[in-house]
């Protein structure tokens, strides 16, 4: 494996694109293949067998491309599958929920913290006990919020309706006097405004994926992979057809060298 080969990004849709967007701003160098199961989504209220078969159906079509390291951008996964995954491959894998929970815990002042993510995130308690592993005093509130994925999917990302479902599930967390709300799920950051409306100025919005990235590049180092050629390339699959993910990486402002649905059920290539 030498620094030219791609990193390798995954999710279960469009979400993994906010993780993606914070690699290509720290580590412009490195070519990225992303992969966004947006036929299969969401993960987040499949049972854990489905999500574990899912994670490594994704995993192994980006090892067949030959990536140098795989990127978790899914907290579903990352709950649900990692250990699966870390015995499947033979990569540096680099999940969210630790640089987030560190990210969290470094953040808040009042030691109230909300997490927010999907059904199988909250239900999992992964983060509670990655949190209160690095600090027991926090108090964790944590909810699930199953329709902010199929939202975000749809790219609905402002608007009254967006506004009425994010209010319905926050609404509880409002009295809790939490000064920081992780994103627990990929797919939230892209309803920041939304969310921070909600919650007030008094809150801080996590968005772990800036501490993904820098665990990304210290993997890198310390494995001797970092590509310092040149600007890197920029690929995209999707299981589904593409076109509203194709808008949505336009949005975040990264560019396209390809972009091709995909049968994970065939072989690659
Ligand atoms: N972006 C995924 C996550 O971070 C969403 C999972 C889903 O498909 O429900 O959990």
């Amino acid at each position: 494996m030498s620094g030219a080969e791609a990193i390798g990004v995954f999710d279960s849709g469009v979400g993994g694109l906010t993780v993606l967007r914070e690699i290509v701003s720290l580590l412009p160098n490195e070519n990225t293949i992303y992969l966004g199961d947006t036929a299969r989504v969401p993960y987040g209220s499949k049972p854990k067998s489905t999500v574990i078969q899912y994670a490594l159906e994704d995993a192994r079509f980006l090892s067949k491309q030959k990536v140098k390291a795989l990127v978790v951008a899914c907290n579903t996964v990352c709950c649900l599958a990692m250990s699966n995954l870390g015995e499947a491959f033979d990569l540096p894998i680099i999940g969210v929920i630790a640089p987030a929970s560190r990210a969290a815990v470094e953040l808040t002042k009042n030691k109230r913290i909300g997490i927010i993510g999907t059904e199988g995130t909250i239900n999992s308690g992964v983060y509670y006990q990655a949190i209160k592993q690095l600090d027991e005093e926090i108090e964790i509130f944590p909810k699930a919020c199953p329709l902010f994925v199929p939202i975000v999917e749809e790219n609905l990302l402002e608007g009254e309706v967006t506004q009425k479902i994010v209010d319905m599930y926050l609404v509880e967390l409002r009295g809790k006097q939490i000064d920081t709300l992780t994103l627990g799920c990929t797919h939230y950051p892209l309803l920041r405004e939304p969310i921070a409306r909600c919650m007030g100025p008094e809150v801080t919005l996590l968005d772990p994926a800036t501490a993904v990235a820098r665990e990304l590049k210290q993997k890198l180092i310390e494995n001797n992979l970092l590509n310092d050629k040149a600007e890197g390339y920029r690929k995209f699959f999707f299981t589904g057809q593409p076109q509203k993910a194709e808008k949505l990486i336009r949005y975040l402002n990264i560019k396209i060298d390809h972009i091709e649905q995909v049968d994970l059920a065939l072989p690659v290539a």
